[in-house]
């Protein structure tokens, strides 16, 4: 292997990343002697002391049922819940009326398939996603279509994984009735330019729905100048417990849409055959709400926006510029998606020639190094790339230089595993 280049200055002072990195408890884990060097913060992010703090003084001094009790303990707990959606919708820039909690990422795209999608998208509409959508930005509207007699359309990605986007001024020729596009893809890395294709989309009448759910944590993300009409992202991949995700929504379509899932909590009265709908965001939010999880979340963005998203993003970058480099001499292994960091987000999809991801991921796993190894949920692009599966290796705030030299020792060892 060729000798590593002078390796870049990581970006953070050695002593915040110190702090950053003991908020982590599982951090403190060996797994069979070696250290823990956690690289898959792109399927799930570690949860700091803050969040778990959080989260134990609602079970332990605060648990009651939210918006229905008058006694104090009720009154805390909404304060917590309502003061966690404040708290996220302000730092994204959006409104707690357009902040609707949801279970999860695929549960905020699903609400909108069902309720939108089924108010506006008939036969012979079309609906446009982009060949790097995760499963849950694809599934949802292949269902839609189907029920409606209507259209997919896919948004070519090019050899060097960045969107295709004369081949999107082409689609919204169709006139499609909507526009889904991943802020970051989870497989190459590439920030998309959401803000320019939102305008695209809005000048051909299109209505824009934004996968936010690797974005958030690792970019700043701002709502009102991003100008998506639906945002969806998920907790758990933001340094919040699993259990929660947002749905973010322009308010008029909110407004129009009816509700998804019913049941109590969303109703302003219920009659023998009809009810009529509570305000938003409760509209969409039936049933007793995840109300531990939405305080974690509301923990998470907190400190998140403590350490700053600019911060954040200065870190993983420098992180990804210093993988990129290192990984690129190692004989066989072929990188995916854009190859500066300053167009991708904190992750790197790599593929090894012998060697299935599984087995890269099975071998690194015995050192402590946890990556990602599958499809990751994005078949379709899988195919448009030519290769079944690959491995991921994905940085979070906590990462640091020594987690590189650990993927790259490793990489080294399933080389000789494997006799490469
Ligand atoms: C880009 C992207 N979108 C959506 C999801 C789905 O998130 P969840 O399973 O939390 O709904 C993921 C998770 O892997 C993702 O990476």
């Amino acid at each position: 292997m060729a000798v590593a280049p002078e390796r870049p200055q990581v970006a953070v002072a050695p002593e915040q990343l110190r702090d950053v990195v003991a908020e982590f408890p599982v951090l403190r884990r060996t797994v069979g002697g070696h250290p823990l060097t956690y690289l898959d913060a792109a399927a799930t992010s570690q949860t700091p002391q803050r969040v778990i703090d959080a989260m134990t003084r609602y079970y332990t001094d605060v648990r009651a049922s939210i918006h229905r009790g008058v006694y104090p303990l009720a009154v805390e707990a909404t304060e917590l819940f309502e003061g966690a959606r404040a708290r996220i919708a302000e730092w994204l820039r959006s409104t707690p009326e357009e902040t609707i909690f949801t279970a999860n990422a695929t549960m905020a795209i699903n609400l909108v398939a069902y309720t939108w999608g089924r108010q506006h998208v008939g036969a012979g509409d079309t609906v446009v996603v982009t060949e790097m959508e995760h499963h849950s930005d694809i599934v949802p509207w292949q269902l839609l279509c189907a029920e409606r007699d209507a259209k997919l359309r896919y948004v070519r990605v090019s050899d060097d994984g960045h969107l295709d986007l004369d081949h999107l001024d082409e689609l919204l020729t169709e006139q499609p009735k909507l526009v889904c596009v991943v802020h970051i893809s989870n497989v190459l890395g590439t920030i998309n330019p959401v803000a320019e294709i939102a305008r695209r989309a809005h000048a051909a009448g299109a209505t824009v729905l934004v996968d936010g759910s690797q974005a958030v944590p690792q970019i700043p993300v701002d709502l009102a100048e991003l100008d998506a009409d639906f945002y969806a992202w998920t907790g758990h991949k933001a340094y919040g417990p699993t259990g929660i995700g947002v749905l973010h929504g322009r308010r008029e379509l909110l407004e129009q849409m009816p509700p998804f899932i019913g049941g109590g909590h969303m109703i302003h009265e219920v009659r023998d055959q009809m009810s009529t709908w509570t305000d938003l965001p409760w509209k969409f939010e039936a049933g007793t709400s995840q109300i531990a999880e939405a305080i974690g979340l509301g923990a998470a963005v907190a400190w998140l926006s403590e350490l700053g998203l600019e911060w954040v993003r200065e870190h993983e970058q420098a992180l990804v510029a210093d993988a990129l480099e290192r990984l690129a001499p190692i004989p066989g292994l072929a990188i995916q998606g854009p190859t500066s960091a300053a167009e991708r987000g904190s992750l790197i999809s790599f593929t090894l020639a012998g060697a299935h991801p599984h087995d890269v991921g099975e071998i690194l796993g015995r050192r402590g190094v946890c990556i990602r190894a599958g499809h990751h949920c994005a078949q379709p692009l899988m195919r448009r790339l030519g290769v079944g599966a690959t491995s991921r290796a994905s940085f979070a705030v906590h990462s640091t230089a020594a987690d590189i030299d650990h993927l790259v020792e490793g990489l080294a060892e399933v080389r000789r595993v494997l006799a490469l």
